[in-house]
C-alpha cells in the first residue's frame, strides 16, 4: 500500500531514472561523433543499466497497488568541452540521484512504510557502485589527459557490456 506522497516520489523517482538514461544516451552519441567509441559504448551499457533502475521502480509502483505514471523527460545536454568534464557531468549525477534516493528512503521511514524501505535498500547500495565506477574514470581521465593513454582508456571502457541482475 503506498500513501499519495509515496506514490508521487516513486514516480517522480522513475521518471528521474529515465532522464539519467536520456543523459547518458545523449553522451554516448557525443562521444560517438567525436571518434572514442569505447567509451560511447560504455555510455550506452549505462543507459541500459538506468532503463532496468526505471523499470524497477515501474514495476515496484504497480506491484504495491500504485499506478506508474510516466511524466515530461527534460531534454538532456548533447555536448561536452571533453570527455573529463562529461564524467564530472555524470558524476554530479549519480550525487545527485544518491541524494534523491536518500530523500525517499527518509520519506519510507517517516511514513513507516517497511516494504518500501526495503525495496529502496538495492538502489542505495547500487548508488554506492555508481558513484564509485564514474569516480574512478574520473581520476582516469585526470591522469591520462589528452594524449595517447585516452585512447587506451577509450579501448578498456568499450569492453563494458550491461547485463542485468539475474534476480534484482
Ligand atoms: Fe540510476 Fe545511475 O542511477
Amino acid at each position: 500500500m503506498l500513501s499519495e506522497k509515496m506514490q508521487d516520489a516513486l514516480n517522480a523517482q522513475m521518471n528521474w531514472e529515465i532522464f539519467s538514461a536520456h543523459i547518458y544516451l545523449s553522451m554516448s552519441s557525443h562521444f560517438s561523433q567525436i571518434g572514442l567509441p569505447g567509451i560511447a559504448q560504455w555510455m550506452n551499457a549505462q543507459y541500459q543499466e538506468e532503463m532496468f533502475h526505471a523499470m524497477k521502480f515501474f514495476a515496484y509502483i504497480n506491484e504495491a497497488g500504485g499506478h506508474a505514471r510516466l511524466g515530461t523527460i527534460d531534454t538532456p545536454p548533447y555536448e561536452w568541452k571533453t570527455p573529463l568534464a562529461a564524467f564530472e557531468d555524470a558524476l554530479a549525477h549519480e550525487q545527485g540521484v544518491t541524494a534523491r534516493i536518500n530523500e525517499l528512503a527518509n520519506l519510507a521511514i517517516e511514513e513507516k512504510n517497511h516494504a518500501v524501505g526495503i525495496f529502496l535498500q538495492w538502489f542505495i547500495s547500487e548508488q554506492v557502485e555508481e558513484e564509485d565506477t564514474v569516480g574512478g574514470i574520473v581520476g582516469k581521465l585526470k591522469l591520462v589527459g589528452d594524449g595517447g593513454g585516452l585512447f587506451m582508456l577509450d579501448r578498456d571502457l568499450g569492453t563494458r557490456v550491461f547485463t542485468p541482475p539475474v534476480k534484482a
